[in-house]
């Protein structure tokens, strides 16, 4: 595969239209642009899972960046990064992903309903407000502002400071992308990470002198160290919004391309539309791994410190996995994408974000039964790992 062609700004335009000429053509192919690192593209819906799921393909930890970055460690972000649960792999890894996921039981997930639906409900109050003024920017001031203020509810951090978070984060996705991490972005997440870090150390110190019923508080009394502390609040709070944010914004120019679906969404069915608009345009299209030995996948051979991208995007449109995979469908009798990831790095939050889909849409167009899209979405490029809309404009007379 041709990974320039992934990164050109047709590819970046249209995924799905390359997805379907790559399943043409088996489930994993070498990649041209090896000289980045990556050697294989992984496409299949099985090949994917068996990549994520497989213990010789690891995440781009601390040993790779030893490898490929000697200089990383003078970088705060890559560290910061690299201290969390998401870029380590084996025994430390499941430890820590043990310890933070008893945040995340169905009990903690489903006690924060009623959060959630508040929250939505206050939102949507805002909006009506804003839109007595014209169109009204949903990215900002929906998608956006509902799950940082569910993750500030989970984690203990204060409402009024998410303004304060949003560039931040957004400096920290950018080195995520495939060709992210240019001088530019590098410095800004670096300044996002150092800046970040101090937040958390503050606010951990503060939960450890006068505790309360949240997250922070709960892990600042566990054995994490406080490097690993920080590192997985950062980590934890920025994806817990960045992709529901997406999730919503997606999901939204979904349904309001589709007229006769959205007349149709309601409360017995809006589970299998929140999945289906995941399948069909997952926030998250790419995770990448690499081999720390010789592999091989699929027939494809990844030397040693070479990247393959699991393709999930990719994946959730395989026709040998989904029947008619183009088309978007939530009463399709073979649900179950990949965009949650899959294996031992599998999402944390899938309740949590499921949960804030299917409370979000509904109340939005009962809210606002003629909701409309006040800007032409149009084919601009859009990144691949974090996959959405910077801004929507919207039209919303409500009730
Ligand atoms: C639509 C929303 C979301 C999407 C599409 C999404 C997607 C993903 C994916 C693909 C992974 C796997 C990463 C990998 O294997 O390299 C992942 C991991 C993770 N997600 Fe999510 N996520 C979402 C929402 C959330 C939320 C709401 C939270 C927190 C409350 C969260 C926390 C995490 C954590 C902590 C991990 C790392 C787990 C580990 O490394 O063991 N995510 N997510």
């Amino acid at each position: 595969m041709d990974l320039g062609m992934l990164l050109s700004e047709q590819g970046r335009v249209d995924p799905p239209a390359l997805y379907a000429r790559l399943h043409r053509d088996g489930v994993a192919q070498p990649v041209d642009g090896a000289a980045r690192g990556f050697a294989a593209a992984v496409y299949g819906y099985e090949a994917v899972s068996q990549v994520l799921k497989d213990g010789r393909f690891r995440q781009l930890d601390a040993d790779y960046l030893d490898l490929t970055t000697p200089q990383w460690r003078r970088h705060p972000a890559l560290r910061v990064l690299r201290d969390s649960m998401f870029f380590t792999d084996g025994p430390a890894h499941d430890g820590v992903r043990q310890i933070i996921g008893r945040a995340f039981t169905a009990r903690r997930v489903n006690a924060l309903e009623g959060a959630v639906t508040e929250l939505t409900h206050r939102l949507l109050d805002r909006l009506a407000q804003l839109a007595a003024d014209g169109p009204v920017e949903f990215m900002g001031e929906f998608a956006y502002l509902l799950p940082s203020s569910v993750m500030a509810e989970l984690l203990g951090v204060p409402q009024d400071d998410l303004a304060w978070f949003r560039p931040r984060v957004l400096a920290i996705g950018a080195i995520l992308e495939l060709d992210g991490a240019n001088w530019r972005n590098m410095v800004r997440a670096d300044t996002a990470a150092r800046e970040l870090s101090a937040y958390f150390t503050d606010l951990v110190a503060l939960r450890r002198t006068d505790p309360r019923d949240d997250l922070i508080s709960l892990l600042a009394a566990t054995e994490l160290s406080d490097e690993a502390l920080v590192a997985n609040l950062i980590t934890t709070f920025n994806a817990g919004f960045v992709t529901t944010t997406h999730l919503l914004g997606n999901g939204l120019t979904m349904l309001l391309e589709r007229p006769r679906l959205r007349a149709e969404l309601g409360a017995g069915n809006v589970g299998s539309y929140v999945d289906e608009m995941l399948r069909f345009e997952p926030p998250v299209q790419i995770l990448v791994r690499y081999a720390p030995e010789d592999a091989e996948i699929e027939g494809v051979p990844v030397p040693a410190g070479q990247a393959v991208l699991a393709m999930i995007g990719a994946a959730n449109r395989d026709p040998a996995r989904f029947a008619d995979p183009d088309a978007f469908d939530p009463a399709r009798p073979d649900p179950g994408s990949l965009s949650f990831g899959f294996g031992p790095h599998y999402c944390l939050g899938a309740a949590l974000s499921r949960l804030e889909g299917q409370v979000a849409f509904p109340a939005l167009f009962e809210r606002f039964p003629d909701l409309a899209l006040a800007q032409q979405v149009g084919n601009a490029p859009k990144p691949l790992i974090l996959r959405g809309h910077d801004t929507l404009a919207v039209a919303c007379h409500g009730r």
